[in-house]
């Protein structure tokens, strides 16, 4: 499945990394434009490329690893999203005003329209995402959160795949209040022994 990423820090490398792994091409976008990333896919290998945020927006399965208050600004003016998964992993740090009953992840799902929005990867430090998932005893979970069906079994099945025991934790709403900053499985770092 093509792949890409919006942000290109130390989330979005760990999360590439797994995905080239097991063969799936990505695009990896960061603020400053595709020449700052040539270290970065030369590391990550060939499967790897540097493209602008709308060409790695335009890919099936869609990161984004921005800082929270960039998360605006980065999912501004894209291309219309057509149903594309965009897994929002973004903590929402500081905390923000005004959201209601909303959730951090439905706020993210209000700025790219169309997408099908599920939240993944927030709850566990960078160095359990980049880390090998795969434990002696045993796999990494990973909870994840959408309103989607269909792109929470798409995320599953490539979550599967690349080491994870995936986890579903219900809506954006409801699940995504249990992973967000302050929510149970923020942090949460568990093995499912298979
Ligand atoms: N680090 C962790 O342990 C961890 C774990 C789970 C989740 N998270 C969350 O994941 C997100 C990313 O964290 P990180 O540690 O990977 O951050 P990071 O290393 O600071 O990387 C942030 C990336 O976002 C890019 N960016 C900023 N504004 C952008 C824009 N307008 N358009 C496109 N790209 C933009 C930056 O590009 P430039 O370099 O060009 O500015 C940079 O590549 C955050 O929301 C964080 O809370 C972090």
């Amino acid at each position: 499945m093509n792949c890409g990423t919006i942000g290109a820090g130390t989330v979005a490398e760990a999360i590439a990394a797994h995905l080239v792994a097991v063969g799936h091409p990505v695009i990896l976008s960061n603020r400053r434009g595709p020449a700052t990333l040539r270290d970065l896919v030369t590391r990550l290998g060939p499967l790897a490329s540097a493209g602008t945020v709308a060409e790695a927006a335009a890919a099936d399965l869609v990161f984004l690893a921005v800082g929270w208050a960039e998360v605006r600004d980065a999912l501004a003016g894209l291309p219309p999203w057509h149903g594309r998964i965009l897994v929002d992993t973004t903590n929402a740090i500081p905390a923000p005003a005004g959201l209601g009953a909303e959730t951090a992840s439905e706020f993210v799902a209000g700025q790219a329209p169309g997408a099908r929005v599920v939240k993944a990867f927030d709850t566990l430090f960078a160095r359990y995402i980049a880390a090998d998932p795969r434990h002696p005893a045993g796999r990494q979970l990973l909870f994840y959160a959408g309103d989607d069906d269909g792109a929470k079994d798409t995320f599953h099945s490539i979550a599967d795949e690349i080491g994870f025991a995936p986890v579903d934790a219900g809506t954006l709403r409801e699940g995504g209040r249990l992973m967000q900053v302050g929510g149970p499985l923020s942090a949460l770092h568990a093995l499912k022994q298979d």
